[in-house]
């Protein structure tokens, strides 16, 4: 991780805060979040500003492109090069199967397919310009989820949405490939973020794992480590599924 410069789209809570801890850890250079939630975010970077690490924060709604693009700018800005984007920032409300409305699937699209979309076309601007270091000028990792391959009661929009994002990821991975841009994603079964057990749908999904539990966000960070870290080289247009045992593909 020496020497690298990671921005976290929702790293304001959850696994993406989780992941600006642990990029520090790992001996990033840089880390910078992008979310709408400013307070949290700031209170996420704390743990690199500790180790003296550059950090930047730019507050954004990401479901439009411009802003998506000020966002991006403003923090690459900040860090210079940027290495890696993960694209963490999701909702993941409930709905009855055949009661999803029209708002409610404007909003789960606009947030968890556009935004990520949009990010990732602000990041490949920026990498583009970049010296390759290696054969890689930079990478992106996008968290999809197992609800994309299974059927689950009053989920079926966000589901809907986490198979967009596979799609995506494959789709751009093969169009920046040329560039040495590498595009995956990381595909987790229930986690235990504050925002999932507010759900409360982990002791269900963690009495349906082989495993006998739900993960730790931890345990799922560490595989978005792998995909956006220097050790992958040659990995790309994949999804890699972290589901201990609940489904396998
Ligand atoms: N927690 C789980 O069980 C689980 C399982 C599978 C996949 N996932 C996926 O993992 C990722 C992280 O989930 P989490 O549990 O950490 O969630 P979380 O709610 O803790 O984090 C999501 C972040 O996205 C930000 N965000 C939401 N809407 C935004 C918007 N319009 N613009 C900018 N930022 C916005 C939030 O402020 C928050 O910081 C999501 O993509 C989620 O779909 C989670």
């Amino acid at each position: 991780m020496q020497d690298m410069s990671w921005v976290i789209v929702g790293g304001a809570s959850g696994l993406g805060a989780l992941l600006a801890e642990m990029a520090a850890e790992a001996g990033a250079r840089a880390v910078g979040i992008i979310d709408i939630d400013g307070a949290a975010a700031e209170a996420a970077l704390a743990p690199a500003r500790t180790k003296g690490l550059t950090t930047a924060f730019a507050a954004c709604d990401i479901r439009r492109a411009p802003a998506c693009n000020a966002a991006f700018a403003e923090v690459a800005g900040a860090l210079g090069r940027v290495d890696t984007l993960v694209n963490s920032a999701a909702i993941y409300p409930r709905r009855p199967t055949l009661g999803v409305t029209d708002e409610d699937w404007d909003l789960s699209n606009a947030i968890n397919i556009k935004g990520t979309y949009h990010m990732m076309v602000a990041a490949i601007a920026h990498m583009r310009t970049q010296e390759p270091r290696g054969h890689i000028r930079g990478r992106i990792v996008n968290i999809t989820s197992v609800d994309a391959f299974k059927a689950h009661p009053n989920n079926i929009h966000y589901a809907a949405t986490k198979a967009a994002v596979v799609s995506l990821t494959r789709s751009v991975a093969d169009h920046v490939a040329p560039d040495g841009i590498l595009v995956n994603s990381v595909a987790p079964a229930g986690m235990a973020t504050e925002k999932a057990r507010q759900a409360g749908f982990l002791p269900e999904l963690a009495k349906a794992s082989p495993l006998g539990r739900g993960a730790l966000p931890r345990e799922i960070a560490e595989w978005v480590l792998v995909a956006g870290g220097p050790k992958n080289t040659y990995m790309t247009g994949e999804n890699i599924i972290v589901s201990g045992g609940y489904i396998y593909a």
